[in-house]
């Protein structure tokens, strides 16, 4: 057996082993070097499996070291199960090496060779689609317009600090294990009692969810299949229909107005999707402030909805994701607060009222369906931050959470009072067509008298991040290309009336 060359390796090139770290500043004892540079040349098949290393006293002589610190190194990279020694022959490359997970493991010539994850080139055969997430936040726009921003500074971070600091001086340690999967039962209480006062919803199961978004794929799994479709408004909300797709279902796009989904388009549609063996089993709908749009769906609407849902045994799901945020009056109360079959699913979530990075959503379900869900949800992650769930309990139970809701609801209404002053403006010089004033949400919905299209894509040139119409289509082919939505939440109204000016400077008056 011929012994390794050791010129070919560039461990002789150690000149700088043992002494100082990089950064951490630490040093990185001598034999650790040695034993990482050997790795390093069997992983990249410079040393070969059975290939003989030169003895620890020749190797110790070359690096100018001592045979024992050589030794050392031998002695670990044995123990890892990369060499092996042999009585009176000398020390060798392992002829099975160990794999490490970073690394895959390429055959060259029939021989075992690890490559670096980066260069790998497995051939990952996907089943579900990877595509990058609809939901892109980029922090440095230098104004972001983004339809639903809550404005994140105004959130009581060191009033909350103290609901947080109770938690962790006082930990419920039961709590803290797995189980309690529909979450954490003191803030089950405190939406239950919240939902009965401000909206009208009673006798619910709560589910507690990592956002939305969670309940949002638990329901599609345990309820879609690649024989279904869902009903949805023509224009909403991506990060749904790629949930409902996820379990192969169809997104069926219905037909929607200035009050939002159309009742007979509903039925049309769900006769349509009998015939074509693909039923409608679910509707996804945003009745209070229809995602984009904002308007209300209209209390006729909703009946004829639940009507039709009811007839044809199609469960509604009710995505209630900002109502605290109402201006004109008191909010509709849900659909689901009048729902005798209880088919209605109740959605809402605090990434609205606190932030998204909170990752608290809940579901308010009729009993008949929580089980299940709850059992669905120990497969995806048993529970959800309890920590978090608590200070929230907290903060709701000292009345705290209605008093900074109050705040940002009012910070809100100027907002929106602001930009719909601005945008009237700029409707005299011709920029703005038409728009409506919303009664609530945080975003409003404007008809411009240019391409939406380009007006985005040259907004983004310009470092400001507004949404269009085509966006939100479930059929792009449908888009009259003159809708943006501008979000007024996020931003102080120095900063709105900055921003607007940026973008209407790039539409010519008319
Ligand atoms: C229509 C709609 N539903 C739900 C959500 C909230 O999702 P999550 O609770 O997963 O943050 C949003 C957030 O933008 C939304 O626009």
């Amino acid at each position: 057996m011929k012994a390794l060359n050791l010129s070919a390796l560039s461990i002789l090139s150690l000149e700088n082993m043992g002494k100082e770290g990089g950064k951490s500043g630490k040093r990185t004892a001598k034999y650790l070097s040695i034993s990482q540079a050997l790795r390093d040349a069997i992983k990249s098949g410079k040393a070969k499996p059975l290939e003989q290393l030169p003895s620890a006293r020749q190797l110790a002589l070359q690096l100018n070291t001592n045979r024992h610190t050589v030794m050392a190194a031998f002695n670990e990279l044995i123990a890892q199960g990369w060499i092996v020694s042999q009585e009176r022959k000398g020390y060798f490359v392992a002829e099975d090496l160990p794999v490490n997970s970073s690394q895959q493991v390429k055959s060259v010539a029939g021989i075992g060779v690890f490559q670096d994850s980066k260069s790998s080139s497995f051939n990952w055969q996907f089943t579900k689609s990877v595509e990058p997430s609809a939901v892109q936040v980029k922090p440095n726009y230098r104004f972001n317009f983004a339809g639903g921003m809550p404005d994140i500074a105004l959130f009581p971070f060191n009033e909350f600090k103290s609901y947080t600091s109770e938690v962790f001086s006082r930990p419920n340690i039961n709590e803290l294990n797995y189980g309690n999967t529909a979450g954490y039962l003191p803030l089950i209480e405190q939406i239950t009692e919240y939902l009965r006062r401000a909206r009208s919803l009673i006798n619910r199961e709560i589910v507690i969810t990592n956002g939305s978004q969670e309940a949002l794929y638990i329901l599609s799994q345990i309820l879609l299949c690649s024989e279904t479709s869902v009903a949805t408004e023509a224009m909403g909300y991506e990060p749904a229909w790629k949930a409902f797709k996820s379990a192969g279902a169809n997104v069926v796009s219905i037909k929607q107005d200035n009050k939002g989904m159309i009742p007979s388009a509903l039925e049309e549609a769900i006769k349509l999707q009998i015939k074509r063996n693909k039923p409608i089993k679910l509707i996804y709908l945003t009745p209070l402030h229809q995602y984009p749009t904002t308007v209300t769906l209209p209390v006729s609407r909703r009946h004829a909805i639940y009507r039709i849902a009811s007839a044809y045994n199609i469960a509604i799901i009710e995505d209630d994701y900002d109502h605290e945020y109402h201006y004109k009056c008191q909010p509709l109360a849900p659909m689901a607060s009048d729902d005798p079959n209880g088919l209605v699913i109740y959605l809402s979530t605090f990434s609205k009222v606190m932030f998204p990075g909170a990752r608290i959503g809940f579901m308010a379900l009729d009993k008949t369906l929580s089980d299940a869900v709850v059992n669905y949800k120990t497969i995806i992650n048993h529970k959800v931050n309890v920590p978090m769930q608590d200070a929230i309990a907290r903060w709701m139970k000292a009345g705290d959470f209605e008093r900074y809701l109050r705040k940002a609801t009012k910070v809100y209404n100027q907002r929106r009072d602001f930009m719909v002053q601005q945008l009237m403006h700029y409707q005299t010089l011709g920029k703005v067509t038409s728009f409506t004033v919303p009664d609530g949400g945080m975003a409003m919905w404007v008809e411009i008298s240019q391409s939406a299209e380009q007006l985005a894509k040259k907004a983004l040139d310009n470092g400001i991040f507004i949404q269009q119409e085509t966006q939100f289509l479930v059929d792009k082919t449908q888009s009259q290309d003159r809708f943006i939505r501008l979000g007024f939440a996020g931003m102080h109204i120095e900063n709105i009336e900055l921003g607007l000016k940026c973008i209407f400077t790039l539409i010519k008056e008319q």
